[in-house]
């Protein structure tokens, strides 16, 4: 039996969750296994009943279950609340008690979307590669923070355990992926903390001897991704890096609004599309549930090691899209539109 805690959250989230639910019981019977999905409220859906964004109560249902699938939260109603009530705050909180120090970030192209790139064709056709992004250290995390009125100041500090076991689920990954190129993404040349950082990469790298590692600097590295993102098979970096650099990763593959993402920890683990909430098409069977429904993909792949189910998923989605089925976000000018119900039926059809 697996254990799912469902956290819909608010605008398009719960549309696209409910999709990506179909999914998983569709695929739980096909493959003859039981799932349990528990529902909770998290973001502005828990703040406009109990006053918090982040109850006790969901935190402690994503503690006893096994596996999150998140939709999305935040959006103009709740912008102007105080910094430490803010949506922002209660991700931040939630990655850090659940201990998902991995973030996976997938860059892949859609060949039937290299169109949709903001780049040429040629230049991002048949990329795929992974970001792990650090998710509970650095500077989002380091003390001493604040600012008064004449000075601003964070710091950016890392651990030896917190470089060592994200660099190990790096290279793990890599391995998996038929010994994958990582890079290694810091900005050793100018910061201590990122040459600790090459450091810790290094040793781990001793064990992984069959892999090939390559350092990068970071600012290079947000160039080479749009010079040639397909030289990227597997990508390590902190927590600041990996927040920009996966935005402009996804971006670029023209498939945002189709991107899963996977939060992992030691014991836990979180998944949720990377798109927002897109509070203006809410509630209007508008939104693409693929982003949401390749995340209960990675969810199989990563949390339950079931990768022929993630498989089957992926295959849907690659077939519905091959077909022609589009909402609107991936609709070229001219095509039919369909809604988010359409498209997961045409998914679902296909499992
Ligand atoms: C992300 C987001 C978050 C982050 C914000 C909303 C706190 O940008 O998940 O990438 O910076 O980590
Ligand atoms: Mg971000």
């Amino acid at each position: 039996m697996l254990k799912i805690v469902s956290i819909p959250g608010d605008g398009i989230g719960p549309e696209v969750v409910k999709g990506a639910l179909e999914v998983l019981n569709a695929v739980s019977k096909t493959h003859g296994f039981e799932v349990e999905v528990e529902e909770h409220l998290f973001g502005g859906a828990s703040y406009d009943v109990h006053g918090s964004m982040l109850t006790d109560e969901t935190l402690e249902a994503c503690r006893n279950c096994d596996a999150v699938l998140l939709g999305a939260v935040g959006g103009p109603k709740w912008e102007n609340l105080p910094h430490d009530k803010k949506p922002e705050a209660a991700l931040l909180k939630i990655r850090k008690e659940l201990g998902l120090f991995a973030n996976l970030r997938p860059a892949k192209v859609y060949d039937a979307l290299v169109a949709s790139s903001s780049l040429r064709p040629e230049v991002v056709r048949g990329t795929d590669f992974m970001v792990f992004r650090e998710l509970t250290g650095g500077i989002y995390f380091g003390q001493p923070r604040g600012y008064d009125e004449n000075r601003g100041w964070n710091t950016m500090v890392y651990e030896r355990y917190e470089v060592e076991r994200i660099a190990r689920l790096a290279f793990e990954f890599a391995q998996k992926r038929g010994n994958a190129k990582v890079t290694s993404i810091d900005k050793a040349n100018v910061l201590e903390v990122s040459q600790f950082w090459r450091n810790i990469v290094h040793e781990v790298h001793k064990d992984f001897q069959e892999i090939e590692l390559v350092d990068m600097y970071v600012d290079n590295a947000a160039m080479q991704v749009v010079r040639n993102p397909k030289q990227f098979e597997v990508i390590v970096t902190s927590n600041l890096f990996g927040d920009i650099l996966s935005d402009i990763s996804g971006m670029i593959t023209g498939s945002l609004g189709m991107l899963p993402s996977a939060s992992i920890g030691s014991e836990h683990a979180l998944y949720e599309p990377i798109h927002g909430s897109a509070p203006d098409i809410a509630g209007q069977n508008k939104a693409n549930p693929i982003a949401t429904i390749a995340s209960v993909a990675m969810m199989f792949e990563n949390s339950f090691n079931m990768p022929e189910v993630a498989g089957e998923i992926y295959a849907a989605i690659e077939g519905t899209l091959a077909d022609g089925v589009r909402t609107g976000d991936i609709a070229a000018p001219g095509e039919a539109i369909s809604s988010t119900t359409e498209m997961t039926a045409a998914i679902l059809a296909r499992i």
